[in-house]
């Protein structure tokens, strides 16, 4: 069924000069600066769902982080992504925008050759938790994964400290 939100919308890869753009609809400078370089040392890839000039949503895909060793043993670089910052504006919620976003990024991460999309929801947000697993994301093993959370200050600086998720993966 096509959505009346998500009709004529696009999930295109950000571009640098869209970086203004992109912090006015979503806030976090620092994180979308840092993707956004050239080149990327990350390696993360930024999409955005848009409708003409406007945003509706953002996700990254990248690799499962190099620090996140748990996790590196159970989705190895060369067959799992790690979906991350999966946002859609306050406004526009609750529309089936995240829904489409993650079908379609999920088409991209299999024509691109993996066979998974691995991610972590925050031990308090149920809401995501629940979206994720109607769209047939599993738990994966009992309980929460350490893992990092990197927070990124005014100034432009970040700091990391470790974190727990529960962690969710699709077989695509
Ligand atoms: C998660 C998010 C992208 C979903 O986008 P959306 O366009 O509202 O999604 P859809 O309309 O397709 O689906 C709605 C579902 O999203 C989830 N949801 C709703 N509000 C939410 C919120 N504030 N935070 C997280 N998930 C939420 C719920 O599962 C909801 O369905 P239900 O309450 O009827 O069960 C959006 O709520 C958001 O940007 N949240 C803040 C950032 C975030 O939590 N990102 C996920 C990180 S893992």
């Amino acid at each position: 069924m096509l959505h009346v939100m998500t009709a004529n919308v696009d999930l295109a890869l950000a571009e640098p000069s869209d970086l203004d753009a992109i912090i006015k609809v979503f806030g976090h400078r620092q994180y979308f600066a840092e993707q956004l370089a050239d080149p990327d040392p990350q390696g993360n890839e930024v999409f955005l769902a848009r409708r003409g000039e406007d945003f509706l949503g953002t996700v990254t895909i990248g690799p499962v982080g190099v620090d996140e060793a748990r996790l590196r043993a159970g989705f190895p670089p060369d067959y799992a992504r790690l979906l991350t910052h999966l946002e859609v504006p306050e406004q526009l919620r609750n529309h089936g925008i995240g829904t489409w976003i993650i079908r379609e990024i999920e088409h991209r991460v299999a024509q691109d050759g993996f066979r998974q999309i691995v991610l972590g929801v925050d031990l308090g947000n149920a809401g995501a938790a629940r979206l994720y697993q109607r769209l047939g994301y599993r738990s994966w093993r009992c309980g929460s994964v350490p893992t990092i959370k990197v927070h990124y200050r005014e100034d432009g600086s970040s700091w990391s400290e470790p974190d727990r998720c529960l962690i969710f993966f699709k077989d695509l």
